[in-house]
């Protein structure tokens, strides 16, 4: 009942919009031009998990940015980390005759429904990032190689505690968070990093003394730095008495900032404490500035830009007719089908080579790290 009456509002609220937007020529907040006549490709519609974080702001300007210079108008949403939300705003979508859909889900399993209405209506489907699970109604992937993030992520660990050349034996103190569970890139980029880990556990030279080791005590609900912190200054309370910890598995970086606060509140990085190995995902401003300060040790870029072409690249190759191009047809699997995707190469990033990666790139401004 709540969600039909969210619906209803949601469409009427759509209805208004559509009429706002033709009298000011704008196509919602990707802001694109609809002029009268003007029809060469149509509309697409883009739907965003949140912009409470900012790669998510720029995977939508990207993508406006790329399917524009196609020849296309666009309509950008943003679901606010609320799965109903965003399905009612795919639902509006659909009933403005968009031509087809980018969707990055917040809920991975929350789309049967309205991937099915958009099945029905003929509008191709592109998963973004994060892969749709349990429909056939998904035509193609763009991601990256998320499996390859959590080993990037791991990796370091191990070189940087010196497991893995063998300089140091250990033990190491070590405690692992993972992303939100009901996103699907959480398992492989867990998954990823505990086939690096795991033999060192298994050997004791790694230790998680919290005990908390499986993905359903690790995860963090829509991937919240702030549920993160919480659980880090849980975990330092009952497992770290006397003992530090050495290194910190997060996998993205506004995790990886909840998990710092609360290690800075136990003092380390302090002259005695020195704060452990913390790790990330994204490359986002803040998370490089801290890697600039040797707080958060490295991060896992992955340059969005080229994930948004890739995208606007399958819309365009499916509206006309033409197979867009993949590299991948086995690893993503969603239940119902193999989804062939694109995947992208991730980086690690750390001091010595974010000003390379990142800022050369043009992917990050100088200025804003300062
Ligand atoms: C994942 C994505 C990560 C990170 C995370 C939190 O799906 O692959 O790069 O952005 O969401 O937003």
């Amino acid at each position: 009942m709540r969600n039909r009456r969210a619906a209803l509002a949601a469409i009427a609220g759509a209805a208004s919009l559509a009429l706002t937007l033709s009298a000011c020529g704008q196509s919602g907040e990707g802001g694109s031009k609809e002029e009268a006549g003007d029809s060469k490709g149509g509309t697409i519609g883009i739907s965003m998990p949140t912009k409470s974080s900012e790669r998510w702001i720029a995977d939508g300007k990207n993508v406006v940015a790329d399917l524009e210079s196609k020849g296309y108008k666009t309509t950008l949403v943003y679901g606010e980390d609320d799965p109903d939300q965003q399905v009612s705003q795919i639902e509006n979508l659909i009933t403005q005759g968009v031509k087809a859909l980018i969707v990055a889900a917040i809920d991975n399993k929350s789309m049967n429904n309205v991937l099915q209405q958009a099945k029905d209506a003929n509008i191709p489907v592109i998963s973004y990032d994060r892969l749709i699970l349990g429909t056939p109604n998904v035509d193609y992937y763009a991601s990256f190689d998320n499996e390859k993030v959590g080993e990037l992520q791991a990796n370091y660990i191990v070189e940087k505690l010196g497991l893995k050349d063998g300089s140091k034996k250990g033990p190491f103190n070590i405690e692992l968070f993972a992303g939100s569970n009901d996103d699907n890139n959480t398992r492989y980029f867990f998954g990823g990093a505990m086939k690096v880990l795991q033999p060192y556990i298994d050997k004791k030279q790694l230790v998680v003394r919290s005990g908390q080791t499986k993905l359903t005590q690790v995860t963090t609900l829509r991937w919240d730095g702030g549920t993160a912190q919480k659980r880090m200054d849980d975990i330092l309370t009952s497992a770290y008495k006397s003992e530090r910890v050495d290194a910190v598995l997060s996998p993205y970086d506004g995790i990886s900032i909840g998990i710092l606060s609360a290690l800075k509140s136990d003092d380390y990085g302090s002259k005695d404490k020195p704060l452990p190995v913390v790790t990330g995902q994204d490359a986002e401003v803040a998370s490089v500035k801290s890697i600039i300060a040797d707080e958060q040790s490295m991060t896992v870029y992955k340059d969005t830009r080229e994930l948004a072409k890739v995208a606007s690249n399958m819309v365009d190759a499916v509206l006309n007719d033409k197979k867009p191009e993949v590299n991948d047809t086995k690893t993503y699997d969603n239940g119902s089908k193999v989804v062939p995707s694109y995947l992208l190469t991730p980086v690690s990033v750390d001091k010595t080579n974010y000003q390379k990666e990142v800022v050369d790139s043009g992917y990050i401004k100088a200025s804003d790290l300062k």
